[in-house]
């Protein structure tokens, strides 16, 4: 990147005290300049831990939420307000309530790709990191309401043995990739093995060798000695796998998999951010505490370092 921008972000970021996040899906120019880069999960500690007075996240809306939810005493810039997630926007809080008086006794848990309002209805919020060891550590006599992402839900079904109930959200990138896709990337690379999101519908699943969140992905790699990977999510991954593997030869399962909203922030975006505090994003206290319960309850159950 121009050593001049490089300098003014990183003059605006020593002005605000600021730290840069981002989500391993961001166009490779943003990982490169990001202070952390990580999944959902991974950046919701880093949110929650930080010590900088603001944070800027790369990412989508709710992951913004999210460091708000945890830190409400930090200024959350998002740069580009419309960088949303469509799944997020699948179930909306009233939604959820309806849900829950069909199944009283079920306790809830949102994919942390939600609004705050239906975390704030949640018992408890997960990653597609941890979904299936929090499922594990909750009573097994209770049924559950898993939403939004009736993919992901699904694969906790099957790791755990619970009951669960869905809801028919999904990742409109996620389910871009096809088993025709997988079939097609091991015909031409039959060495390969396959990893996928759990996001991906249950046929891309059926042929994946691995199942694993972004991060798991990138630890799978490099604790790996495989030379090649056909790899079943959203395509901006594959920059911070190649950096970090320079030997190793990673197939996208599919091109089309590029999440529109991912793409959404730029280098102007972010230097308009730092130098106008912009986009601000906040949550109401209400719906806040209520949020950071069901965080604050994943966070809890994940295994202490
Ligand atoms: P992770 O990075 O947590 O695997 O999430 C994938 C995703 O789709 C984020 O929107
Ligand atoms: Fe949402 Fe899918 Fe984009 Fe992730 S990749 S932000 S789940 S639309």
């Amino acid at each position: 990147m121009d050593q001049r921008l490089l300098d003014k972000i990183n003059d605006l970021k020593k002005r605000r005290n600021a730290v840069i996040l981002a989500h391993n899906y961001q166009p490779g120019e943003i990982q490169d300049i990001a202070d952390f880069t990580g999944d959902s999960l991974g950046l919701s500690v880093k949110a929650a831990n930080t010590a900088a007075d603001v944070i800027v996240f790369c990412g989508v809306k709710f992951m913004a939420e999210t460091a708000a939810i945890l830190s409400p005493e930090k200024t959350v810039l998002l740069p580009e307000p419309h960088a949303g997630c469509p799944m997020a926007e699948m179930i909306t809080a009233e939604q959820l309530r309806e849900l829950k008086k069909d199944h009283p006794a079920a306790l809830v848990v949102c994919y942390v790709n939600s609004t705050a309002e239906v975390k704030a209805q949640s018992d408890y919020c997960c990653t597609s990191a941890n979904a299936v060891d929090l499922v594990r550590t909750l009573p097994p006599e209770k049924q559950i309401i898993f939403v939004p992402d009736n993919h992901l839900g699904r694969h906790v079904a099957e790791q755990t043995g619970r009951e669960i109930i869905l809801w028919p959200g999904y990742c409109a990138t996620h389910v871009l990739i096809t088993d025709h896709d997988i079939l097609e990337a091991k015909r031409r690379y039959p060495d390969a093995l396959v990893l996928a999101h759990p996001e991906c519908n249950e046929p891309v699943k059926q042929l994946a060798d691995h199942l694993l969140s972004t991060s798991q992905m990138l630890a799978f790699a490099a604790d790996n000695p495989e030379k090649q990977f056909i790899i079943a999510t959203e395509i901006g991954i594959i920059h911070s796998l190649e950096k970090q593997n320079p030997d190793t030869h990673f197939i996208p399962a599919s091109e089309r998999a590029v999440c529109a909203n991912m793409k959404k922030i730029t280098i102007d975006k972010l230097i308009a951010s730092l130098e106008d505090m912009k986009y601000r994003v906040t949550v109401g206290e209400d719906i806040r505490a209520g949020a950071k319960k069901s965080l604050d309850r994943m966070i809890e159950v994940l295994p202490k370092k």
